[in-house]
């Protein structure tokens, strides 16, 4: 296959970005992948991997050995530079466009003319235009001629990154016409899904939709479990049976909504439209008090002991992933042990350690456990049989235990 690009400069090896540039190594693009963490660099040059996601093990291993995938502080001379560095908020839940800004400024000393620069990273609308164009553009190069510059978000799931990478459709938004289609078919290269076309502002637009999409979603399950339950009855029921409806398919509830995108991306739409965005806005609202919502049900629950042990199960944002970014589990489990409500014991089988909790076995927490408070629906808590437990209190928000 002809291709026009043959050199890759992928900064920020995250989640995101390992897996896109051990993939496009592995797809024989030589690839360079850059991080501001010496550890990252060093771990990904022996062939290793900091994060955990399934098959990125041996993608990575592969990637090195061939040669085609090489990490460093600093980026090179490429044909196409990927951007894929976090776009968190920071203080009043304005988006935080630092690293965006400072990856774009790193790149400007290696770019040269015929250059693609994509942002991968989730960002405010407007991003591509008024941040990285205009890094670009005030070095002296001129958009849409010499640099070309797109947005692609990514919309891959934890835990299904490698094959979702591939499989996905994609939409990729240039700053221009030239930029899109330079970007499209850069995508096709690698990408089985469907590659479609759109500006820069509709595809970082896409991107927030989908998250908040689901946000809003998920608040409404959230309120109902919080309705349900002042009401005596099981949301889990209520749900299941109003979803036999054939045009209802309502989300499932629980301790909150975690993670780096959901959580957060819903807030920079709010930022930029305070006015139109009410739904969204309280959504977020909703959605953030539920580990509050939870902590109550167990400080209600311990007032009952004198010390209770209680067992928390899981501090992931999610089921079957290491990742403990913004997870309510988290909040809940720190605010349960700043309380002193009792003893805390917590079992997180995706991580070996934490830097300030001690993690305890499945079988311990279900042993000695008062109160148990199931937080994340992982797989080895999916074993748990009611009979295994029928002598604790027990709070389950993902609605495991039945
Ligand atoms: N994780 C996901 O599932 C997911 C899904 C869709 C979109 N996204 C978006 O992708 C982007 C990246 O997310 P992630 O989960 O990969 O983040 P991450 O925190 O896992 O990785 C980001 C990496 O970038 C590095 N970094 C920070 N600033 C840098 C700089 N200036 N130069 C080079 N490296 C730098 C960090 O050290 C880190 O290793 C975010 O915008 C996120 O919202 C993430």
């Amino acid at each position: 296959m002809h291709r026009k690009f043959e050199n890759i400069c992928v900064v920020g090896l995250g989640y995101i970005g390992l897996p896109t540039a051990s993939l496009l190594a592995t797809k024989g693009y030589k690839v360079h992948g850059v991080d501001v963490s010496p550890k990252v660099v060093e771990t990904i040059n022996r062939g290793n991997i900091h994060i955990v996601e399934p098959g990125l093990d041996i993608l990575v291993k592969s990637a090195v050995q061939s040669g085609n995938l090489k990490a460093g502080l600093e980026p090179i001379e490429s044909d196409v530079f990927i951007i894929a560095v976090p776009t968190p908020f920071k203080e009043g839940k304005r988006p935080d466009l630092s690293y965006v800004e400072s990856a774009t400024r790193v790149i400007t000393s290696y770019l040269k003319p015929g250059n693609l620069v994509i942002l991968e990273s989730t960002s405010p609308v407007g991003t591509s235009d008024e941040v990285v164009a205009e890094i670009i553009k005030d070095s002296g190069f001129t958009i849409g001629e010499d640099v070309f510059v797109a947005h692609c978000p990514e919309r891959v799931l934890p835990g299904r990154i490698l094959i979702e990478l591939v499989e996905n459709d994609r939409v990729v938004g240039g700053v221009d016409e030239l930029s899109t289609q330079l970007a499209i078919e850069f995508y096709e290269t690698f990408v089985s899904g469907e590659v479609l076309a759109a500006t820069a502002k509709t595809a970082e637009m896409v991107k927030l939709t989908e998250n908040s999409f689901r946000d809003v979603n998920i608040a409404f399950a959230n309120e109902l479990s919080m309705i349900c339950d002042r009401e005596g009855i099981s949301v889990w029921d209520v749900i299941s049976l109003a979803n036999r409806h054939p045009r209802v398919n309502i989300l499932n509830p629980g301790p909150g909504v975690g993670g780096h995108c959901i959580a957060v991306d819903p807030w920079f739409i709010v930022d930029r439209s305070p006015e139109e965005s009410q739904l969204i806005r309280t959504a977020r609202e909703v959605n953030d008090r539920k580990p509050e919502w939870v902590i109550e049900r167990v400080r209600n629950k311990a007032a009952k002991f004198k010390k209770p042990v209680i067992g928390c199960l899981g501090l992931a944002f999610k089921a079957d992933v290491d990742d403990l970014r913004e997870s309510p589990a988290v909040e809940i489990v720190e605010r349960l042990i700043e309380e002193k409500l009792g003893d805390i014991l917590i079992c997180e089988p995706m991580i070996a350690s934490h830097p300030h909790y001690d993690l305890s076995s499945l079988e311990n927490v279900l042993k000695n456990s008062d109160i148990l408070v199931l937080l994340v629906d992982h797989k080895p808590f999916k074993k748990i049989k009611p009979t295994m437990v029928s002598e604790k209190i027990l709070i389950d928000t993902r609605g495991v235990i039945r």
